[in-house]
């Protein structure tokens, strides 16, 4: 299973090294095959010590130059990243990303040869509409993007269960990664939207889902540790 913990703009350089810390020592028992994937905010990318994947929120489809307040390849290098963050809905809402600019971002970090774990999520409204509606709203969110890389991962988080605290159901998980891992087959898709220890168990087991990417209760070392060894 895959355990990766965005952060988003929580958490400074001081925070995150202890985090890593307590997270190491905290999940000592886990099972070997279960990976650890944290996305910190930039400020606190670093040379960690720790079997953890470190990845970026972000980062700008170019290999240095005048983007200013972004980040390009050069300063991801510095640190040895090579994991990245495309597609979340937030950064899709405030930041005005669109298709069109995720697909270059995408193109840019495959040639890079980069982990990149790809975001598609659908609103409420959507959601009200019916599944039909869904699926076509989140295969849209493939368009141009290349679902067949073997460095890919897909995490579904459906927006309205994004930070609510109420995650969607086991049936709505369910036939949603069902009719999903059709599309994408092998590529491994995490479920994200307010998974917590409360429902991770039941997550977990839901066929379809690889794993989980998860925000507010990541924060917290003790609590995430928790959930990897629930
Ligand atoms: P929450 O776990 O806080 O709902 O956030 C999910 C998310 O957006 C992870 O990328």
């Amino acid at each position: 299973m895959i355990f990766a913990g965005n952060f988003k703009t929580n958490h400074t350089r001081q925070s995150t090294a202890l985090y890593i810390k307590e997270l190491t020592q905290k999940t000592k028992a886990k099972k070997e095959e279960d990976r650890i994937i944290l996305f910190p905010p930039l400020t606190a990318i670093d040379d960690y010590e720790s079997d953890f994947t470190i990845g970026v929120q972000n980062a700008y489809h170019i290999q240095n130059g005048a983007y200013t307040g972004e980040i390009g390849l050069e300063q991801l290098d510095e640190f040895g990243i090579k994991t990245i963050l495309i597609g979340h809905s937030e950064r899709r809402e405030h930041l005005g990303e669109s298709q069109e600019l995720l697909t270059q971002k995408f193109n840019f970090f495959k040639e890079e040869a980069f982990e990149i774990i790809y975001c598609i999520g659908e609103p409420l409204e959507v959601r009200k509409k019916g599944f039909e509606a869904v699926m076509k709203y989140l295969l849209a969110q493939f368009d141009g993007i290349d679902i067949a890389y073997d460095k890919l991962i897909i995490a579904y988080e459906p927006i309205w269960a994004i930070g609510t605290g109420r995650s969607a159901t086991v049936e709505e998980i369910s036939s949603t990664h069902r009719a999903l891992k059709n599309v994408i087959k092998e590529t491994a898709l995490l479920y994200g939207g307010s998974a917590k220890l409360s429902n991770i168990k039941e997550i977990l087991s839901i066929a379809g889902v690889d794993g989980v990417l998860v925000g507010s209760a990541s924060l917290d070392a003790d609590g995430f540790s928790k959930m990897v060894l629930a």
